[in-house]
């Protein structure tokens, strides 16, 4: 028996690599995936690729109206919701003196309001049919912040404070519906790149991240995945508002 067997999720910037590997394991975990992001070509191809459980929604999980529309799609082929993953996010590094109010508000749109939004169209579906979970995308950022992630860290700090006010709001209210979040260190893919300073090599940069971590390496899109699929999966079933450390030790 697979652990998302029949379940239906929605999994925002799946067409990223994070997002990616995720999809790819709850493919392999038996769920029916909607493949979401804004960027349409990586979106639909790895709706292509993963074939019949998986199919791709455009998704500006900034915009209301957006997070509105995928809902209605996804109620009226699959009838309900049973997994939301809001992974979608986006990194820009900045100091407290090299952060314009524009690079700021952007990030936290990105990265928190969005997972508000996401969080908010979920509890609102998933109490109409009989219950669910969300998995939050927060980082190590949220509570080990670099100076040069100022606005990155703020909005995966507010992730972490959102999730547990839903998860809290939830239990209340006996909804059956949970709520929790990952906080991954470093991951090796492209979005890790961005922390490169100017005139460092690959090789240079990949050894400095390396070596923040007691165990010696940074993690693996799939390793996230594992997670993510454990937290939406029954064998979570007690968990609601935990930041799940996936670091590597970065964190102790
Ligand atoms: N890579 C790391 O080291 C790392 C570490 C900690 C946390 N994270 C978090 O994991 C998540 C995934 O990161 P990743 O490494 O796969 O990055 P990525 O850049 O490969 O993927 C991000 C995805 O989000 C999508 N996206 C961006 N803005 C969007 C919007 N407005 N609407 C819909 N989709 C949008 C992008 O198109 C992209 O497909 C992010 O939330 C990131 O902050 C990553």
């Amino acid at each position: 028996m697979t652990t998302l067997a029949g379940k239906t999720a929605l999994i925002t910037g799946a067409a990223g690599d994070i997002g990616a590997a995720i999809a790819r394991r709850f493919v392999k975990e038996g769920a029916i995936v909607c493949i979401a992001d804004i960027n349409q070509d990586d979106g639909n191809a790895l709706a292509g690729e993963l074939g019949e459980p998986t199919f791709f929604a455009s998704l500006d999980v900034t915009k209301e109206d957006d997070w509105r529309m995928t809902m209605a799609t996804l109620l009226s082929r699959h009838q309900s919701l049973d997994i939301l993953v809001n992974n979608a996010g986006t990194l820009e590094t900045g100091t407290i003196e090299d952060t314009d109010l524009a690079m700021w508000q952007s990030i936290q749109s990105t990265n928190a309001t969005s997972t508000f939004l996401g969080c908010q169209a979920a509890v609102r579906t998933m109490k109409q049919t009989g219950g669910g979970v969300i998995v939050n995308m927060a980082s190590q950022a949220a509570v080990r912040p670099r100076p040069s992630t100022l606005a990155y860290a703020a909005s995966k700090a507010a992730i972490v404070n959102l999730t547990k006010t839903v998860a809290s709001h939830c239990a209340d209210n006996k909804y059956n519906i949970r709520c929790n979040v990952v906080m991954p260190g470093a991951i090796d893919t492209q979005m890790i790149y961005k922390n490169q300073v100017e005139g460092e090599s690959d090789d240079a940069f990949v050894e400095a991240v390396n070596a923040r971590y007691p165990l010696g390496r940074m993690g693996t899109a799939d390793e996230i995945a594992s997670a993510v699929v454990f937290l939406s999966s029954d064998e979570s079933r007690f968990m609601t508002g935990a930041q799940l450390r996936v670091d590597g030790g970065g964190t102790i």
